[in-house]
């Protein structure tokens, strides 16, 4: 089978609907709900009746609620209109309420039913948990034990949930988060927001290998050499040090943000573009991934830290959190048997980049042989999924002149290049909160995805303290 046909945009449901955020005060929320929610409101991709409540501990005043939003709205000069941004901020409202505490839950049910009364309408309802993980188990009971996630009526009103990565701490509390979920809520309304899933330029590497029939048949290991995948930043861990030095790099993007480039690169074809054939195959991928045994490990697995790193706010002085990891991983089966797919990342990189390198095998018969190749390279296919979002292909033309000589040249296809692509791109917060009012989990990871991948990391998080911790120059360009 293949992917056929074009994914029909699931229509945004039109029915009144809420948006809480549970921890509007957090970084989240100012950083990639509120800009991402005027976003789609500005493009009018939100339904007429809608509100946003902001739920948290702090006490606010209507003006001051204001203030903070129009603040946290990050608004660029000139990026909106005036009347655009005003009336959004007219859609949000406020309950303040200590998390663990019963009676908040009651006070939000009843701030949610006045908005009903006002439309007179059962809507629809969706619950943003922007707080640290620790507080999920408690939000959620307190969400199901108030019936604020039942649906108010049989035919109308559908509630989902929104909860962002990490997905427990490993593969136990994985589980043990997972069957809580399980057994508050249905899967269906359950959205594990994975944000690179929604990254334009990742998407498209399902479209580049199912939609141009010339790429399948190349794309295992009989072609392939290897494959390096990469999340770099410039950026060390700012003011967000006490959290990051309690997970380090492999949990913080390695279990979550490598992993969903890798089954893009990795899975097979999913048959057709619905959310359950391609969420089965992303997780069949990752649950194919070779687990690596403790002398695996020391060879295959490199980490460090950047120089400097031990003064950050919040960093213990003597902490040993990694901040950069490379793994070589292995997928077993016929297609991926003994390609190494390099995963790394690492804050306070020469560049901030995440991008992906399919390395061919070099032709090695026939003609190849005979020709002077010394300048001839492997044929590098890149996908850069951010910034400067574009897809290259380094490849061996002759040297103009009466020789036979060869050397790399470069095809590519940049998104700036063509307007209608670069104005195109939403952002990927954009993206997850119109898909979740759609109710489109193809780019919400699976229980099955998250179990598998913390099957994997597991193993490797357990043995890390056992690695040589390697300290590099900030702005560092290779770690060997
Ligand atoms: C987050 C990590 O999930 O992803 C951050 O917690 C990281 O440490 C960020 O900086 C990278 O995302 P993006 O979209 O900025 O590349």
């Amino acid at each position: 089978m293949t992917l056929q046909n074009q994914k029909q945009q699931n229509p945004i449901s039109l029915h009144p609907t809420i948006f809480v955020i549970l921890g509007i005060t957090g970084d989240l929320a100012s950083r990639k709900l509120l800009p991402s929610l005027l976003e789609l409101f500005a493009k009018k991709l939100l339904p007429a009746n809608f509100a946003i409540v902001g739920f948290s501990r702090r006490t606010f005043t209507r003006e001051e609620f204001r203030e903070l939003i129009r603040e946290h709205l990050n608004v660029r000069p000139g990026q909106f209109r005036e009347e655009d941004i005003k009336h959004f901020m007219d859609h949000m409202t406020y309950v303040q309420g200590i998390f663990n505490d019963p009676n908040a839950y009651f006070r939000l049910q009843q701030h949610l039913q006045t908005i009903d009364d006002r439309w007179a309408q059962c809507s629809n309802k969706i619950f943003h948990l922007s707080v640290p993980p620790n507080l999920y188990e408690g939000i959620l009971t307190h969400l199901a034990n108030s019936k604020l996630t039942l649906p108010c009526d049989d035919r109308t009103g559908w509630t989902r949930i929104l909860i962002e990565k990490p997905f427990g701490n490993d593969i136990h509390t994985a589980r043990s988060l997972d069957k809580l979920l399980g057994k508050l809520f249905d899967e269906k309304q359950i959205f594990r927001i994975d944000h690179y899933l929604a990254k334009e330029a990742l998407q498209n590497i399902l479209a580049f290998r199912f939609a141009n029939p010339m790429f399948e048949p190349i794309w295992n290991r009989t072609y392939i050499d290897k494959i390096h995948i990469k999340l770099y930043e410039r950026d060390g861990v700012g003011d967000r040090g006490a959290f990051y030095d309690s997970i380090g790099a492999l949990k913080d993007v390695g279990q979550n943000h490598i992993l969903a480039m890798l089954s893009l690169m990795a899975m097979s074809d999913p048959g057709s573009f619905s959310a359950d054939n391609i969420r089965k195959e992303r997780a069949r991928v990752l649950s194919s991934l070779r687990k690596l045994s403790s002398s695996k490990i020391k060879q295959f697995v490199v980490r460090g830290q950047y120089a400097g790193y031990l003064s950050e706010k919040g960093v213990k002085p003597l902490s040993n959190t990694e901040t950069y990891f490379r793994i070589k991983a292995e997928i077993s089966g016929a297609r991926w048997k003994g390609v190494p797919f390099y995963l790394e990342s690492g804050k306070c990189m020469s560049e901030s980049k995440a991008e992906i390198d399919v390395y061919f095998k070099k032709g090695k018969r026939g003609l190849w042989k005979s020709v002077n190749s010394s300048q001839d390279v492997p044929n590098i296919l890149t996908f850069r999924i951010q910034p400067d979002e574009c897809i290259r292909i380094k490849f061996n033309v002759k040297t103009p002149g009466h020789g036979f000589d060869v050397e790399p040249k470069t095809l590519k296809f940049k998104y700036s290049d063509v307007s209608s692509f670069s104005d195109a791109i939403p952002n990927d917060y954009e993206r997850l909160i119109r898909d979740a009012f759609s109710g489109d989990q193809t780019l919400f990871a699976s229980t099955q995805e998250i179990v598998a991948s913390w099957e994997y990391i597991t193993p490797i998080m357990d043995n890390l303290a056992s690695l040589p911790l390697k300290i590099y120059e900030k702005g560092t360009r290779e770690i060997e």
